[in-house]
């Protein structure tokens, strides 16, 4: 049955009918959607400026062509934030990028990313949002005040067995548990250039944590890498997907082996060091631009010179002031006894030197058991 013409009258009216209410509604509907014109004329968008990188499509805005930005990504660059801190001989070495395309490219994206001076107060907050990753030692996290941090490269060296390998399985799971349990709630990508990954060993460690292991798996990004080239090539992947996911934690276990192999004798140090250098900065670009944190293992060489005469332990890590600028937290990890190891904190912008034992157990990471 139809219902009757008069109520359906009063319906439509109803709907039609502004009210005051409405009409206030409107105007401040209209007013947002001109301030959001303008927010996008000028290249801000206000909401997302504090959630995590910028997509450099967004550039397109600022009157930047597609082309330019298909080509900046084939180059490895996916964040308005990449475009920003890159100087400009990179964005040269671009194919396809000009000078004045270069200039305009920094400018506009130096808008979007603020670059400028701070406060104090400011910084502090913005260090805030640091997480600490647990190694799954209480003992090594209290060292670490928290853990591993994310936003900056952990470099742990060390000579053979004494852990590095088994702390990088600890940590591809526990970044993915939540914060509040010492976690980064994020995805890893595992880089693996000596062949040492075993996805076993992570199955073990998602046990302990009563993690689901098929998914702790699912969420391990793992690639072998053969050569340096490779090794770099990557880190230029690792960015497209970081910008399809969240990644907690990055890892390259180890850094320098490849070099060792690609590079040798003294000819081809400075060749080396160059490409080494790109590496590290390449990492640091990530940590920068997507927050995660960097773990880099590396091993010891006896030192040759005369500074071994003064040294107690007369073993340095490979790589040289390279490495030694490129990682903001530097752990030397030696042996204890049975499966005791110690983990000496070797360089921190704010951590006292001093040292922690911990245990290398079928769980992983922990603490000695006495
Ligand atoms: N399933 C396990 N349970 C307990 N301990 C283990 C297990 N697997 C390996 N380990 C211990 O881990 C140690 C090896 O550590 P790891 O492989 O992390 O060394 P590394 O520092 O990476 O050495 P390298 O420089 O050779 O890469 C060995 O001493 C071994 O006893
Ligand atoms: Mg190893």
């Amino acid at each position: 049955m139809m219902p009757p013409v008069s109520s359906r009258w009063v319906e439509d009216r109803s709907r039609s009918k502004s009210t005051a209410a409405d009409l206030t509604f409107n105007a401040i509907k209209m007013a947002m959607k001109v301030q959001d014109q303008q927010v996008e004329q000028n290249g801000v968008q206000e909401e997302e400026e504090n959630f995590g990188p910028q997509l450099i499509a967004k550039l397109q805005s600022c009157g930047i062509s597609a082309t330019d930005i298909k080509k900046l990504e084939d180059a490895g660059y996916y964040t308005v934030e990449a475009v920003a801190f890159a100087p400009k001989k990179h964005l040269l070495t671009v194919k396809g990028i000009s000078e004045a395309k270069a200039d305009k490219l920094a400018t506009e994206a130096q808008k979007l990313v603020p670059m400028g001076f701070t406060t104090a107060t400011e910084f502090h907050l913005k260090r805030s949002e640091i997480i600490q990753i647990t190694t799954g030692s209480k003992e090594l996290d209290k060292l670490l005040q928290g853990g591993i941090e994310t936003g900056s490269i952990t470099e742990i060296f060390g000579e053979f067995r004494t852990g590095k390998t088994q702390l990088c399985h600890s940590m591809a799971v526990t970044c993915q548990l939540p914060i509040d349990v010492g976690g980064g709630e994020g995805k890893c990508l595992y880089i693996d250039t000596e062949g040492t990954f075993r996805p076993e060993r992570l199955l073990a460690v998602s046990e302990r944590y009563g993690l689901s292991g098929s998914n702790v798996l699912d969420n391990v990004a793992y690639a072998r890498a053969y050569n340096s080239d490779h090794q770099l090539q990557l880190l230029i992947q690792a960015a497209a997907m970081m910008v399809e996911s969240r990644y907690a934690l990055v890892i390259v276990d180890s850094a320098t082996a490849l070099y060792r192999t690609d590079y040798s004798g003294r000819g081809e140090l400075s060749a080396r060091q160059m490409h080494l250098a790109r590496f590290l900065r390449t990492l640091l670009r990530l940590a920068d631009e997507f927050g995660v944190a960097v773990v880099i293992t590396n091993q010891v060489v006896a030192q040759v010179d005369g500074a071994a005469m003064f040294s107690a332990d007369p073993k340095k890590p490979i790589g040289g002031n390279i490495i030694a600028h490129a990682s903001t937290t530097r752990l030397y990890l030696r042996k204890g006894r049975g499966e005791t190891r110690i983990c000496k904190i070797y360089d921190s912008p704010c951590l006292p030197e001093s040292e922690a034992m911990f245990a290398i157990n079928a769980d992983g990471i922990g603490d000695t058991k006495d």
